[in-house]
């Protein structure tokens, strides 16, 4: 499963994104370290606080079926800019991902851009003392 492929795997899972309010359909599909893919779009709704991204809503079906490791994530939006996951997203990644964890991001065009989830979120938050 290399990067293109798992951007691929989310560009399609978007045909499944519940976004009638911002109407910004976003797809996500991750790879564990058992090697599984799992998908996953943005959730949204009225009270619009409430609303899931793509990246969670695919973190919580693996997590929620075993999983425990993401080895990558790829993410793909609707906008000619790079779709980078929001702070909370980054924030549910690393715990559970690690040093080696990427993130594949990318446009409409289907450009992608590599990152690591550390450079995305430095010195994040992974602990707190009394654990
Ligand atoms: N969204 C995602 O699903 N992932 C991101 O990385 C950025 C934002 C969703 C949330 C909301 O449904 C819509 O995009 C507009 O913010």
């Amino acid at each position: 499963m290399d990067n293109s492929e798992l951007f691929k795997m989310a560009t399609d899972a978007k045909k499944y994104s519940y976004s009638p309010y911002s109407g910004f359909k976003v797809g996500a599909a991750l790879l564990t370290d058992s090697g599984k893919v799992y998908t996953g779009t943005n959730v949204e709704n009225a009270s619009f606080g409430a609303t899931n991204c793509a990246e969670r809503t695919a973190v919580f079906k693996a997590v929620s079926e075993g999983e425990r490791k993401i080895v990558s994530i790829a993410i793909s939006g609707e906008s000619d800019s790079l779709v980078f996951p929001c702070g909370i997203c980054r924030q549910v990644l690393v715990e559970f991902g690690d040093e080696n964890t990427k993130v594949i991001c990318g446009n409409r065009k289907g450009d992608i851009k590599v990152f690591s989830l550390k450079e995305l979120l430095p010195n994040a938050f992974t602990e707190f003392e009394g654990m």
